[in-house]
């Protein structure tokens, strides 16, 4: 039962908690020397696995709600010179792990890691491949944009080695896209899904709650047709405001931001919805059977 005087007392705008410690608590008294006593104190930890997470700070166009790092690029020389760096942080840090640690994840996010070329993401993968220990039970996602998604693209993504593909929808409704400035997708989500799903791997979709033009009942209708399209894990975003960090996000106040209550609305909708599925069950939450995760 969601407690609705708790959440209206901590209805504060915040930078999402997306990383530990979050990047509002990063700060320059800690020095690449302590960067590598972290890396090699991890050697230590039990169990031994290593997660990779690699961030991809590039979008070829910005959504007016984006809170992510990134920047609006479509420079090659630029991308390039990035992927470049990435090698020599991927061998650097290498250098400093034991090796016979097992890889449990390779996590590729960004920004919009989909917007490098298959090339680019099999040039990367493959120093991954060959300096690391992947083995056939390592989780390789990665966060894709379905603007820029094509059947090729993700049958690349498939040869390569990719389980879990995670598709940023944040709504069905073409409104609320255009509202934001959000491309719409490339090919239809239903499409994407069944190739995704009939070549055995994995597939998250995202959603956001709190942009302008969205109310509880036609949030429903995204969640709704999310449900029917049953993917393997669904995440709600709160929409954070964050305009102080991200003043690009400025423009969407005067489209007309859904107030606290109605963002809430649309929260436990969207919650008791697919709780009441019976297909899904929220992570953190001790409900079960375990079949889906929200
Ligand atoms: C890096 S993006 C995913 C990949 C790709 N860039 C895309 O947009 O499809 C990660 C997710 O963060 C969420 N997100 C971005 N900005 C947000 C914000 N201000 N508040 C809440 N969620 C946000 C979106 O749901 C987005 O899909
Ligand atoms: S594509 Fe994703 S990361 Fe890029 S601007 Fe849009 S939400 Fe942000």
């Amino acid at each position: 039962m969601i407690d609705k005087k708790l959440i209206q007392k901590y209805d504060k705008p915040l930078p999402r908690y997306t990383s530990y410690p979050p990047a509002t608590s990063f700060h320059a008294e800690y020095t690449a020397d302590d960067y590598k006593k972290s890396v090699q104190l991890s050697n230590q930890q039990e169990p031994q696995g290593i997660s990779l997470y690699l961030h991809i700070p590039f979008c070829p166009r910005l959504c007016l709600y984006c809170g992510c790092t990134t920047l609006i690029t479509r420079q090659d020389e630029m991308i390039a010179n990035y992927l470049e760096a990435l090698k020599k942080e991927i061998t650097m840090v290498a250098e400093w792990l034991d090796l016979t640690r097992p890889v449990t994840q390779i996590h590729w996010g960004g920004g919009t890691p989909n917007a490098l070329s298959a090339e680019q993401v099999g040039d990367i993968m493959a120093l991954i491949n060959s300096t690391f220990k992947v083995e056939a039970t390592t989780e390789i996602a990665i966060e894709c944009n379905p603007a820029h998604l094509t059947l090729e693209y993700l049958d690349a993504l498939f040869e390569m080695g990719f389980n879990r593909i995670s598709l940023g929808i944040q709504d069905f409704n073409e409104e609320v896209l255009n509202t934001v400035h959000r491309d719409l997708p490339n090919l239809p989500i239903d499409t994407l899904t069944q190739y995704i799903r009939q070549h055995g791997v994995g597939v998250n979709y995202d959603f956001i709650y709190g942009l302008p033009g969205q109310t509880e009942a036609s949030f429903a209708q995204t969640i709704q047709k999310a449900l029917e399209l049953r993917p393997d894990r669904l995440v709600t975003f709160s929409y954070a405001h964050v305009p102080w960090v991200k003043p690009h996000q400025n423009i969407l106040e005067k489209a007309g931001l859904p107030s606290a209550e109605e963002k809430l609305a649309m929260f436990t909708t969207a919650y008791q919805m697919m709780v009441d599925s019976g297909d899904y069950v929220a992570i953190g939450s001790i409900t079960l059977p375990l079949k889906k995760t929200i």
